[in-house]
């Protein structure tokens, strides 16, 4: 793989030996996958953050990196696994936090913004249509390839922080034009009138077209919050790192050959809804997966107005979200039900299995699908079935 004289530089150690380290990753990273050269990236998320993923291990890696490496680009960190400010309300026990605070000190260290969510795109890590960037948040890089037109591959933590620390990464895989063309056609026969129709109709799709990249056809109208949980779904239960809505998404007439289609009829809808169900009744209702935006904290905030959540709830969304939705008055109203904000974490990354909850409700099919992974029930349902779920009576 061709380097230029500063990549050689960095290689060689001569930048320190956090960078030296970094470079040798994006060097093998390249090798493995046949790329040319790095190409610069604009922005970096940084996924791996909660240390109920990371270990040990993990937080020893980046104190070593933390010593003389210091981020070369934007660089912004996914969920950690709880809030930064109020884990104990959230029932997290010190020996945890002591730990996932020593690895947002790491992170600090490094030069990552401590913005813990995974919508780095709403709040103010937006990349623009064409530029090269090195994301590791499954949804977020289904986005931005999707819905932006920005180029990633699917970082792991390690090549992501790689690309942080040296502003590089390999350039291969969705980072080159031929490898963005749809390769799976669904054609879509169902209404889809909410969010939740879009989150199940990516986890249908996810499941068949696995890490390949499908094109809907008969999609008129997609909205942001529709477009953000369609990007986790197809990349939680399927690997999807990009997808294209025939005339919707900046790059659906790239061409290519479709080597397989499939319907997705009205039954499909209601089955993969279903399937995402499981027997009991919840004793803790999560929304936000991904993070939810502004529209949709403020949908909830007239949905709780007035009334008083009757077990625990929990409102998953970035700082940047819920600064706005402090200055627009949603978060009184919110939390005057006796909802939770749940900043910097989320109900699949915090340790929720052991805060003892057993049934969850949900509006995401990401979340249902990790949140059985880890042994809990789920029940998915549209926004509003989670606010009447959450406040009625036992
Ligand atoms: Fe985000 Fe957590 Fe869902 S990181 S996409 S809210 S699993």
């Amino acid at each position: 793989m061709f380097l230029t004289r500063e990549e050689e530089g960095m290689l060689a150690g001569r930048e320190g030996r956090a960078t030296e380290k970094a470079m040798q990753i994006l060097v093998a990273l390249g090798k493995i996958y046949d790329a040319k050269r790095l190409v610069k990236v604009s922005s970096v998320q940084v996924s791996g953050v909660s240390y109920k993923n990371l270990g040990d291990a993990g937080l020893e890696f980046l104190d070593e990196l933390a010593d003389d490496g210091r981020a070369r680009v934007r660089t912004t960190l996914n969920p950690a696994g709880m809030s930064l400010t109020d884990w104990e309300a959230q029932g997290i026990d010190r020996k945890f936090a002591d730990k996932q605070l020593s690895v947002i000190d790491a992170y600090r260290r490094l030069g990552v913004e401590i913005s813990c969510t995974c919508t780095p795109y709403l709040a103010g890590n937006e990349p623009r249509f064409g530029q090269h960037v090195a994301w590791g948040e499954s949804s977020a890089v289904a986005y931005a390839n999707s819905v932006i037109g920005a180029r990633t591959n699917r970082e792991g933590g390690p090549s992501a922080l790689a690309a942080s620390l040296t502003g590089r990464t390999p350039l291969y895989g969705l980072h080159l034009t031929k490898n963005r063309v749809p390769t799976f056609a669904v054609d879509v026969d169902a209404l889809l009138a909410s969010p939740e129709d879009f989150s199940a109709m990516g986890y249908f799709t996810g499941k068949l077209v696995k890490d390949g990249i499908p094109i809907f056809r008969g999609v008129r109208r997609a909205n942001l919050e529709e477009l953000k949980t369609l990007s986790a779904a197809l990349a939680s239960s399927g690997g999807v790192a990009m997808f294209h809505i025939e005339g919707l998404t900046p790059e659906y007439d790239l061409g290519g050959e479709m080597v397989e289609s499939v319907l997705f009829a009205q039954n499909d809808l209601e089955e993969t809804r279903a399937s995402l169900n499981d027997e009991g009744t919840p004793d803790f209702v999560a929304v936000g997966c991904p993070h939810c935006s502004l529209t949709e904290v403020a949908e909830l905030a007239e949905l709780l107005d007035g009334r008083k959540v009757r077990r625990e709830f929990w409102v998953c969304c970035s700082r940047e979200v819920k600064r706005q939705s402090d200055n627009a008055g949603y978060s009184a109203l919110i939390e005057g039900s006796g909802a939770k904000f749940a900043t910097d974490t989320c109900m699949v990354v915090a340790p929720v299995e052991e805060l003892g909850f057993r049934v969850v409700a949900t509006n995401s099919a990401k979340a249902c699908h990790y949140l059985r992974n880890a042994g809990l029930r789920v029940r998915f349902m549209p926004l509003e079935e989670c606010v009447a779920e959450a406040t009625r009576s036992p």
